[in-house]
């Protein structure tokens, strides 16, 4: 990686991975990287102390979205893979998907690969805002519904979604419900017990502050999920078979013990600062930018205006111009990161109006300031301006 490129950036692309991350993150990864070993695979001082930060980290991440028993605490490398093992470990053929329009591709690609071999998906869609109501989601349900997967907040407008209630349908009607928290995760509460989630898919290196190449799923009482992939756990080695119990049968191959050291403390982190602490300080920005960009010709701003609708992720776009090409002027000319295009979610712009060139993402994170915010908003005043 290039030591002399200009680090004098307005870091708006929160919702991609958050940036910077605590200093506490950096120096965790550092050490883990220095003093451990291989976990679960030998007895020695270097393998023992990986073993501690993992089930350490589990049982953080147990308590802090109410998952009950911390070996049902699964590390992935992202929350894409997380996705792939709740979906494709847990539907089989001959049953029915009920799902959005505001999801990511990490779960539309896995069900479209589903549908190829026996398994029927139906999409609701959501409204121009983004928003899908639990009864629109009820009336999807199907006598042979297996799962019922929602993202909680859209990565392309931050609509959330009300997880509580399309849980209690899932719940009242048998099925399984699976939450793609990639968006809230750190920011707001997620209560897998108060929800009736079953499945619970978060990244490690956004809201929840820790590197790249970390996800999570927890996994609710009960439920079975089939592995995706098998091969060493460092535990039953006399047996080609993979092992059945939690975490193990999910879990095969060396894991990354620096990234979680990091996702560690970058728990430690949210847990000192307090979760409502980010989430009111992301609001307040987030708040700012909508109010800033809304009030400027030839911008026109996507989803909810009511920060209390939405995580820290704000769409736009400058009329007559493409989002590519804002984007990089505002990279170029005014330091800031942002993330044009489709964001991975085709059906989300489509569902909002800005499919096939997207918009301008603009996402907040703890990190930002007031000041960066008005500095955004005086930047796209410039961009919309030139087109008078
Ligand atoms: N899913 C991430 C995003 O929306 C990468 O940018």
């Amino acid at each position: 990686m290039s030591e002399s490129f200009d680090k004098n950036v307005i870091y708006l692309d929160n919702a991609a991975t958050s940036w910077p991350k605590p200093e506490a993150v950096y120096r965790a990864v550092d050490y883990a990287m220095r003093y451990s070993g291989n976990a679960s695979r030998s007895g020695h001082r270097l393998a023992l102390e990986a073993d501690r930060l993992l089930y350490q980290t589990r049982k953080m991440l147990a308590s802090f979205f109410n998952v009950g028993d911390p070996a049902q605490v699964v590390f992935t490398k992202n929350c894409t893979e997380a996705l792939n093992v709740a979906l494709k470990g847990v539907v089989k053929e001959g049953d029915h998907v009920v799902t959005t329009s505001m999801e990511h591709n990490s779960v539309l690609r896995p069900l479209s690969k589903l549908q190829k071999s026996g398994v029927e998906v139906t999409v609701v869609q959501a409204n121009v805002e983004g928003y899908v109501a639990p009864e629109q989601i009820a009336e999807a349900i199907r006598y042979n519904t297996k799962l019922i997967a929602v993202i909680h907040a859209s990565n392309v407008v931050g609509t959330i979604m009300p997880i509580a209630d399309i849980g209690k349908v899932a719940h009242d009607h048998g099925a399984l419900f699976l939450v793609d928290a990639a968006q809230t995760a750190g920011t707001l509460p997620v209560d897998m017990e108060e929800c009736f989630i079953d499945l619970l898919c978060v990244p490690g290196h956004k809201g929840l502050m820790g590197p790249s190449g970390t996800g999570v799923l927890m996994v609710g009482k009960g439920v079975e999920v089939e592995s995706l992939i098998e091969g060493g756990t460092g535990s039953l080695s006399e047996s080609v078979e993979q092992p059945s119990f939690m975490p193990d049968r999910l879990e095969s191959g060396t894991l990354n013990v620096p990234g979680i050291a990091g996702l560690k403390a970058g728990l430690e982190f949210i847990t000192e600062v307090g979760q409502s602490t980010i989430r009111q300080h992301e609001q307040k920005l987030t708040k700012l930018l909508l109010d800033g960009l809304s009030e400027l010709d030839n911008v026109l701003v996507y989803g909810p205006k009511d920060p209390n609708r939405t995580v820290g992720v704000v769409s736009a776009v400058v009329r007559g111009m493409d989002p590519a090409q804002v984007s990089a002027l505002l990279d170029r000319e005014y330091g800031i990161a942002t993330r044009p295009g489709l964001h991975c979610a085709p059906l989300a712009h489509k569902s909002i109006g800005s499919f096939e060139t997207g918009t301008v993402r603009f996402s907040v994170g703890y990190f930002n300031t007031e000041e960066e915010i008005e500095k955004a908003v005086q930047a796209m005043k410039h961009i919309a301006k030139q087109l008078d």
